[in-house]
């Protein structure tokens, strides 16, 4: 494994007591030490508008480069109205543009999403799929992650359930294979 692989994680839920982000952090600390993540923050992005094509804005800038930067983008995301949250949307649109700048292209991407619901907000990661598929994005394709009935997996502490921690072990082990194979 390369010191310098880089993972760029966007939480797809603004909300302080996300199950997602409880889960994003169980599979952050099961990453080697030699895997780098850097959360990316979407709470501040305006909602994008073609019109500021052409024009900077700081936060726009801050994720563009973000996601540039990473060797692979980690999303971990709930599922709302059966399809992803409108804020992960909005990051997803703002790096593909302008028009023939987008930083999605031959980006490597891993989508996980989690719901207390019994579909596990597999809808959600299948949209994801879709619009990175539009857009160039290389996915990583298994395992995949939907965590139905998640709030089951999880205590005070965070991933409470082994078989949840031993699935996201499998999943964090695959993913710095992935972010860090510069052949995929
Ligand atoms: C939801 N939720 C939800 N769950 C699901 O499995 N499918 C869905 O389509 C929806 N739709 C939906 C819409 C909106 C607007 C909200 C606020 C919620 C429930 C959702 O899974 C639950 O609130 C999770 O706890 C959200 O994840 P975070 O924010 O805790 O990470």
């Amino acid at each position: 494994m390369s010191a310098a692989t880089t993972i760029a994680l966007v939480i797809g839920s603004l909300r302080e007591e996300s199950i997602n982000r409880k889960f994003a952090e169980y599979i952050v600390s099961q990453l080697p030490e030699s895997v780098t993540v850097n959360e990316v923050n979407i709470a501040d992005l305006p909602l994008y508008n073609q019109d500021y094509d052409g024009t900077t804005i700081e936060s726009y800038e801050r994720v563009r480069q973000q996601i540039k930067d990473a060797d692979a983008v980690l999303m971990v995301t709930p599922e709302h109205n059966r399809t992803m949250p409108a804020a992960l949307k909005n990051v997803i649109d703002i790096g593909s543009r302008p028009y023939g700048s987008s930083v999605w292209t031959d980006k490597k991407v891993a989508v996980v999403t989690a719901s207390p619901g019994t579909y596990g907000g597999r809808s959600s990661g299948l949209d994801v799929r879709k619009s990175m598929q539009m857009l160039s994005a290389k996915m990583m394709i298994s395992p995949e992650v939907y965590l139905s009935h998640a709030t089951d997996s999880l205590n005070e502490g965070g991933v409470s359930s082994e078989r949840t921690q031993k699935f996201l072990q499998k999943f964090a082990s695959e993913l710095a294979k992935f972010a860090e194979n510069s052949g995929v």
